[in-house]
Order: structure tokens, then C-alpha cells, then sequence
């Protein structure tokens, strides 16, 4: 794996190759080294670490706390950061995750909501087992993705993707808020850990997953901060004969995406 990027501006066009597509379906994930070039990403990265020190001036609910632990570790997010922040959609790491969304779900998938992720040196919290279907209208079937675009080089140490290759194949597993009152989801039973694979990326690199994928990013242990843009995309939700019973949704996340 390279992990040289690019200088030039807007220089990387991202093609997904035929075994890439493969690996995919397969897997229900992928890891690639570069999404843009370092020039975007010092871009993208003084826009995110703006709006994280930024105090106030959000919509409600587009600052969110996903631990929900007032004296706990911090998992801050902040939903539509593009509201905020318009280059964060308006450079080659979105347009090529367009581009491989098209590739991946087809030409008519439609942007379904983007956030942006810190977690803090140190005390950055962990990201329980989660699939994003679980957080998602249970009234229709989906066919979507999330793009998960690291800022500076992420490892197992300061809370890269791992992923449970297969699992996007399997149903919507039981899941459970991970506190009364947070904003996030973790699965409710305990899996073989043997099946995970972490993706460890350079700056400018990406993951991809299905919205079935089982995916964690663990605390961060090192010195500095992780930060992350997720680009999300979907397929047209197809309404269900019989919806799934999701007991631990909280009814306006039903319109919102994850
Ligand atoms: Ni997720």
C-alpha cells in the first residue's frame, strides 16, 4: 500500500476496478489509499477542527454527543457539517465518493447526509459494534452506503474502521442505545472477534461500507486527535409490506440517516 498522496490539487480520479466491485459485494467493505490529495485534506482538516471549537451556532440536532456520558469519554459529531463548512462537499473527496457511490449502487443513488467525527487525544470514546441500517427507517428496505474518509493517518491505536467482512449479507442484528441518553447504537450480543479486520489508512484514505456492515473504531489511545468526514449515499428507500421492529429506535432518526 502506497501511503504517498498526491500534491496536486483535485489531481486524484478515483476508478474502482472490476475486483474492487467484487470485493465489495463480497465483503460489504473497502479500503482505499487515497480519496484526494494532501492539499484537500489540509483543507478538510482546518475546516473540521474550526467546527468542533466552534461553541454554538448549529441547528438543533446537528451537534450531537453520541456517548450521551456527561463525565464519560467524548464522541462528539456533528450531522450536515457541509451546512457549516461548504468545502467539505465541494472538492475531489466528495466528488470521488460520489463517483464510487454511483459505481457501487448506481447511476440514480442520491446523497443521504454527511457527518463529521472527532475524537479527542486520549479521551476519545470507542465505537461500539454497529450496523447503519439499525438507525434507519424500518418501514422501508435500503441499498446505501457511507464513505469514511480519514483526515490523518488512522490505526488500530487511534480508532480506525474494523469491519466484520460477510456481515452486510446477514439481517439487522439487535442493537441497543448505548446509554439512556445518547445518540448512538451498539449490538446487543457478543460476536467471535477472530472475524475482524482493521483498515488502517494513510491521511486522505477511505473506507466503504454497506448499511448492513458490522463496523466498530476503537477508543483513541494516542496524543492527538482522529478526525473523520463520513459521505453517505443510498438507492431510493423501497417501502416494506411488513416493516422490522427496531425497539431501540428513537422515532426522529426515521427521516435522519446515520
Ligand atoms: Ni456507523
Amino acid at each position: 500500500m502506497s501511503h504517498t498522496l498526491p500534491q496536486s490539487s483535485a489531481s486524484v480520479t478515483l476508478e474502482l476496478s472490476a475486483r474492487q466491485i467484487d470485493d465489495f459485494r463480497r465483503d460489504g467493505y473497502l479500503s482505499l489509499d487515497a480519496l484526494t490529495d494532501a492539499a484537500e485534506i489540509a483543507d478538510l482538516l482546518a475546516d473540521c477542527d474550526a467546527l468542533f471549537a466552534q461553541p454554538s451556532g448549529f441547528r438543533a440536532g446537528d451537534r450531537l454527543e453520541l456517548s450521551g456520558r456527561a463525565a464519560g469519554p467524548a464522541l462528539p459529531q456533528i450531522v450536515n457539517p457541509e451546512r457549516y463548512a461548504p468545502r467539505l462537499v465541494q472538492g475531489a473527496a466528495y466528488r470521488n465518493a460520489q463517483a464510487l457511490a454511483q459505481r457501487l449502487l448506481g447511476p440514480e443513488c442520491v446523497p443521504t447526509g454527511n457527518h463529521a467525527i472527532l475524537k479527542p487525544a486520549r479521551t476519545g470514546a470507542e465505537t461500539p459494534w454497529h450496523q447503519d441500517e439499525a438507525y434507519w427507517d424500518p418501514r422501508c428496505d435500503h441499498d446505501a452506503i457511507s464513505v469514511w474518509l480519514a483526515l490523518q493517518p488512522v490505526t488500530v491505536d487511534n480508532g480506525c474502521m474494523q469491519f466484520v467482512p460477510g456481515s452486510h449479507r446477514g439481517p439487522v442484528l439487535p442493537h441497543e442505545l448505548i446509554d439512556a441518553d445518547a445518540h448512538g447504537l451498539r449490538l446487543r450480543d457478543p460476536f467471535a472477534s477472530s472475524q475482524v479486520i482493521a483498515c488502517a489508512l494513510p491521511a486522505g484514505g477511505a473506507t466503504v461500507h454497506a448499511g448492513r456492515t458490522l463496523h466498530y473504531a476503537g477508543a483513541n489511545k494516542t496524543a492527538a486527535p482522529r478526525r473523520a468526514l463520513v459521505f453517505g449515499f443510498g438507492r431510493a428507500p423501497i417501502p416494506r409490506a411488513t416493516p422490522h421492529d427496531y425497539p431501540w429506535q428513537r422515532p426522529e432518526w426515521y427521516a435522519a440517516g446515520h
